[in-house]
């Protein structure tokens, strides 16, 4: 069993405390933040262990083993380090860290103090993510040609990062979940229409070593939500709508195919439309199996699924997408050779 310490009980922190309390490797959950009307707001609600508005009491406290870090981003190298300087297990919500520096010093110090190190790229627990990675392994779509990706919709604004860093990490990760691989070149536009310096508009391109292409694209300005992604491939097409509550994943067996023309004038392309399928998915709420993840490590010594590695994958391609975006849309290209150590010595 675990005692953990949460930071930042905003607007996402409360779905990490009540997966916490509600879990059974859990025995303890100590709450901090800055706020105490958000202190207030969790003690009413959740059988918390104790609230602090001071970090530092939580690093304090031997009896804690673990921090989950949910405070903006601009926050989380700091506290992170903090964290694991005190010997303290940690979980940082996305996007890991502002700067892929940052996210390795993280890494490093996790992995000289055999402490578990993970990110909450909440979507590559849920059941429909990881269904359409198995259907993309075992071949049924054929080669991937290219995924486009849309998560769109009205508001929320960020004060401290753009709707890159803020929507984006959700779409990477789950793209390179599903490829396996990691875009050699990232081009990226948009635009600051309501705050400026942030923007809340960005079409990103990514071009991966394997030839797939995708495309994300990501927004607080639009007029209705989509969470829609398509993948297509040689053999069949899925598409994924997370706001779907039943058939959330479709495969299509659709597709067409190009034959060289015996005669001149011989039609040469052929279409198919087979098939709808939607796979049962299984029913769990993905933060649950995310917290789970994490203690799992803590107490039997595991590699979480989404360890600083996968942090740190994400973060170096959002860098480049700012980059690309504040230079009017110039390809930035990227390098994939490093091998990565692992961030738990154990697995
Ligand atoms: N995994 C997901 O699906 C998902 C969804 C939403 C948000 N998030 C992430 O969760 C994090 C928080 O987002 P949010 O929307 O809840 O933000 P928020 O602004 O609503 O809440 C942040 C809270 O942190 C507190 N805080 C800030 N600095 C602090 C400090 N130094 N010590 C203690 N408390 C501090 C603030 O008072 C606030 O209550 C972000 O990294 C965001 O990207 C993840």
């Amino acid at each position: 069993m675990s005692k953990v310490g949460v930071v930042g009980c905003g607007y996402w922190g409360p779905n990490l405390i009540r997966n916490l309390v509600e879990n059974r490797r859990c025995d303890g959950v100590v709450v901090c933040d800055l706020e105490e009307s958000r202190l207030d707001y969790v003690r009413q609600r959740y059988p918390v262990a104790g609230t602090t508005p001071d970090f530092q009491e939580i690093l304090n406290d031997a009896g804690i083993d673990a921090v989950v870090i949910a405070t903006p981003l601009s926050t989380h190298f700091e506290l992170a380090q903090r964290a694991l300087k005190a010997g303290k297990h940690v979980f940082v919500e996305k996007p890991f860290a502002h700067t892929s520096a940052q996210a390795q010093t993280l890494i490093d110090l996790a992995h000289a103090s055999e402490r578990v190190i993970m990110v909450g790229h909440t979507f590559e627990y849920s059941p429909a993510v990881r269904k359409i990675g198995e259907v993309i392994r075992s071949g049924e779509l054929g080669d991937v040609y290219y995924i486009s990706s849309t998560r769109v919709n009205l508001g929320l604004h960020q004060k401290d990062v753009s709707v890159v860093w803020d929507l984006a990490p959700h779409d990477l990760s789950m793209i390179f979940a599903w490829l396996g691989e990691q875009p050699v070149q990232v081009v990226a536009v948009g635009r600051d229409y309501v705050q400026p310096g942030l923007p809340d508009v960005a079409f990103i391109d990514l071009t991966f070593g394997s030839g797939v292409l995708a495309h994300v694209q990501v927004s607080w300005l639009s007029p209705s939500k989509l969470r829609n992604t398509t993948v297509v491939g040689s053999r069949k097409m899925l598409v994924y709508d997370d706001t779907e509550h039943l058939e959330k994943v479709k495969i299509f067996d659709k597709g067409v195919s190009y034959r060289d023309p015996e005669t001149f004038g011989e039609y040469q392309l052929s279409y198919r439309a087979g098939d709808i399928v939607s796979p049962k998915l299984d029913s769990y709420e993905p933060l649950q199996a995310e917290v789970d993840d994490f203690l799992r490590c803590i107490q039997e010594n595991g590699r979480p699924g989404v360890d600083g590695h996968s942090g740190l994958r994400v973060v170096r391609v959002l860098e480049a997408a700012e980059r690309s975006l504040l230079n009017g849309g110039r390809p930035e290209t990227l390098s994939w050779d490093a091998s990565p150590a692992p961030s738990r010595v154990k697995v």
